[in-house]
């Protein structure tokens, strides 16, 4: 794994700082752990909530519906959200097959990324996504693996956020950046297909949770419209959260009855945020 990357990692068990090559990484008390043959380190501990992993399934339809560039517009509003990171790494919390903080890195050269997701799948392809990238396995919803402060940008985009931990690896100068769907996301697509429908509040939502740790700098609406054919839709089906609620033969059918591409919006913001200043615990 690359350095650069173990250099922002702590050990899972003990918080302490992790050290490696290529076989596997440490910390001064003794806990090992692996890298995978694939590239990325394995940091869960106990079981995690592994339940909502993203699926072998559900990774290869992300692989091929990002690679065709459907979703560009939002890697873009993330690489203008980014531009001017303060040095460090750029770590992504559930960034999936590492996408778009490959993208991120493309226009940050010299800077390196840290992918974590709780789905092994995902992360065979974040590890190989970018060459100044590491990937590791670990669950949003417990200590992340990451020394304090040592992220320049944190990234979260469509993805679960625990905000005392994401200010907790942030520089104090670093900016939490997050890509959240609108209920406008898929519009065409949700009455259609069945698919789960994103709340009206989900945006006040999100910034009410946020706000003990973070104060809101900057909000873009990125909306666009994608030509998607029968292939692309049955994708970003299986891609998303409703590939777990989707009867596949329904499914199918109600594609079939669809225009052949359609017209499909995509809505979400990409919002930055600066970590609340906090006091040192007395
Ligand atoms: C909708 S996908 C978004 C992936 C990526 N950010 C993207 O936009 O392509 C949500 C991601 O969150 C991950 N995830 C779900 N629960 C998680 C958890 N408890 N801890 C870490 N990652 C989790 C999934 O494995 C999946 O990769
Ligand atoms: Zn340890």
């Amino acid at each position: 794994m690359l350095g650069d990357v173990v250099e922002t990692l702590a050990c899972p068990h003990c918080g302490a700082d992790l050290a490696g090559d290529t076989a596997g990484l440490r910390c001064a008390a003794g806990h090992t752990f692996d890298i995978a043959r694939q590239g990325y380190v394995n940091l869960l501990t106990g079981t995690g909530s592994v339940g909502t992993a993203d699926t072998a399934a559900m990774v290869a339809a992300r692989v091929d519906f990002l690679g065709a560039g459907h979703y560009d517009p939002i890697a873009d509003a993330l690489t203008a959200a980014c531009a001017d990171a303060a040095p460090g790494t750029l770590v992504d919390v559930g960034a999936g097959t590492g996408h778009h903080l490959a993208r991120v890195l493309d226009a940050l050269p010299g800077r390196y990324g840290l992918a974590l997701d709780i789905s092994k799948y995902a992360l065979r392809r974040a590890a190989r996504a970018h060459p100044r990238m590491g990937a590791a396995v670990c669950d949003a919803w417990r200590p992340l693996p990451v020394r304090t402060g040592a992220a320049a940008r944190v990234l979260n985009v469509f993805a679960p956020r625990n905000p005392p931990e994401l200010h907790r690896i942030l520089a104090p100068e670093g900016t939490l950046v997050v890509a959240a769907p609108t209920t406008g996301h898929l519009a065409e697509l949700v009455p259609a297909l069945d698919l789960l429908q994103v709340d009206a509040d989900k945006q006040t939502r999100i910034d009410a949770k946020l706000a003990p740790w973070f104060t809101l700098r900057a909000r873009q609406s990125v909306t666009f419209t994608m030509a998607l054919d029968h292939t692309a839709i049955a994708g970003v089906v299986a891609m998303g959260p409703s590939a777990w609620h989707t009867d596949p033969d329904r499914l199918r059918s109600a594609i079939a009855d669809l225009a052949d591409p359609l017209a499909v919006t995509a809505s979400v913001t990409v919002s930055a945020y600066d970590p609340v200043r906090r006091l040192p615990n007395p």
